[in-house]
C-alpha cells in the first residue's frame, strides 16, 4: 500500500528532508528546544534537564572525546548537541547536516572549535576529512540506504574511533500486516523510507569494519520520551488555528502549502508513533561501535 512513497522517500530523500525541517523545525523546537534527541531517564522522578544532562555525559564518555582531536556529529540538526560536546572538548567539531533550516539556528553557538556545514551524510566521504569520534543521534532512520551510510562513515573515521548511533529501529519478526498497520503510517508522515531491526544493524557493522562495544535497547528508559512527544500533539491541536500554522514554517524556503500539510502531518505522525511504541514494535537503540 505505501511502496510507492517508500520508493520516492529513497530517491528524493534530499528534497524530502529539507521540506520536512524546513516546515516543522520551529514546531520542534517548540517543545524540545535545541535538541531533537531523547533523555535517558534512571527513574519516573528524575527530572528532564538532570536526564539529560546525565544522557549528554554518558554519549561524550562513550566515544572518548577527551582523547579526541576531531569529532563528527551527523545530521546535527540545529546544533544543539554539536555546542554542548564543543564546551566540553578542545576537540575540533564539526557538525554536519542537510537541512538549512536546521543549521540556520546553529549561527547563535560561536566557538573556536565548532564548525557546522551543510552536508549529507550519505556522501560523508567527501568531506575531505577524517575523525577520531562521531554521534549520530535521532536521524538514521531518515537515511535512504543505512548499510551504504556506515560504509561511508567507516571511510572518515579513524581506527579506533568511536561511533555512537541512536536510532528508531522496527522490532525483529514482525510481519506485513502488522508493520502496514502500526509502522507505515509514521513512515509515510516522516518521509521515511525503511526501519532496520538489531539484525540488520549487527549485519552493516559486520560488512563496514565496525566492531560492536555495547547494545541496548532502551524503550524502557525512554517512555516519558514519547509520552511527551503524544502529550505535546494533544496540546497543540487543542489550542490549533489554521492562521498560526504558516508562522512555524522556516522562511528561508517557499513551501507553498505543502508547508502546511507537512505540519498538519505531525499530528497523525505523533499518534501512530504512540501506538508503535505502546505495542511495542518501535525500538529506541542504542549502538556503541569502533572502527576496526
Ligand atoms: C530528529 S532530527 C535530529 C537532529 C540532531 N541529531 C539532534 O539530536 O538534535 C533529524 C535530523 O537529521 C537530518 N538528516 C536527515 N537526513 C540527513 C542526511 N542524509 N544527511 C544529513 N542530515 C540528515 C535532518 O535534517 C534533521 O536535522
Amino acid at each position: 500500500m505505501y511502496e510507492q512513497d517508500f520508493k520516492n522517500f529513497k530517491n528524493d530523500y534530499v528534497m524530502n528532508m529539507e521540506n520536512m525541517f524546513a516546515a516543522v523545525s520551529d514546531l520542534y523546537a517548540e517543545y524540545w528546544n535545541d535538541l531533537f534527541h531523547f533523555a535517558i531517564f534512571e527513574n519516573d522522578k528524575e527530572s528532564w534537564q538532570s536526564a539529560f544532562d546525565r544522557t549528554h555525559i554518558k554519549y561524550m564518555q562513550d566515544i572518548k572525546i577527551k582523547s579526541a582531536e576531531k569529532v563528527l556529529v551527523l545530521a546535527c540538526g540545529r546544533g544543539g548537541f554539536s555546542n554542548i560536546i564543543a564546551q566540553n572538548t578542545k576537540a575540533d567539531v564539526l557538525g554536519i547536516d542537510i537541512s538549512k533550516s536546521q543549521l540556520s539556528h546553529t549561527k547563535k553557538f560561536k566557538r573556536d572549535n565548532l564548525r557546522f556545514k551543510h552536508h549529507d551524510v550519505m556522501k560523508v566521504d567527501e568531506l575531505g576529512e577524517t575523525f577520531d569520534a562521531a554521534v549520530f543521534l535521532d536521524a538514521a532512520c531518515y537515511l535512504p540506504d543505512k548499510n551504504k551510510a556506515l560504509s561511508k562513515i567507516s571511510k572518515v573515521l579513524n581506527p579506533g574511533a568511536r561511533l555512537l548511533i541512536l536510532d528508531w529501529c522496527k522490532k525483529s519478526g514482525l510481519n506485513k500486516i502488522q508493520e502496514e498497520l502500526v509502522l507505515h503510517p509514521f513512515m509515510k508522515y516522516w518521509a521515511i523510507s525503511g526501519l532496520e531491526t538489531e539484525k540488520t544493524y549487527a549485519k552493516n557493522f559486520r560488512n563496514n569494519d565496525f566492531r560492536l562495544i555495547n547494545f541496548r535497547d532502551l524503550n524502557d528508559k525512554v517512555r516519558r520520551n514519547w509520552e511527551f512527544g503524544y502529550h505535546c500533539a494533544i496540546n497543540a491541536v487543542n489550542q490549533l488555528s489554521i492562521s498560526a500554522l504558516p508562522r512555524l514554517v522556516w522562511k528561508g524556503m517557499k513551501l507553498g502549502s505543502n508547508g502546511v500539510r507537512l505540519i498538519k502531518e505531525q499530528f497523525p505522525a505523533a499518534v501512530y508513533i504512540k501506538v508503535g511504541y505502546d505495542v511495542g514494535f518501535l525500538r529506541y537503540v542504542y549502538y556503541l561501535v569502533e572502527k576496526i
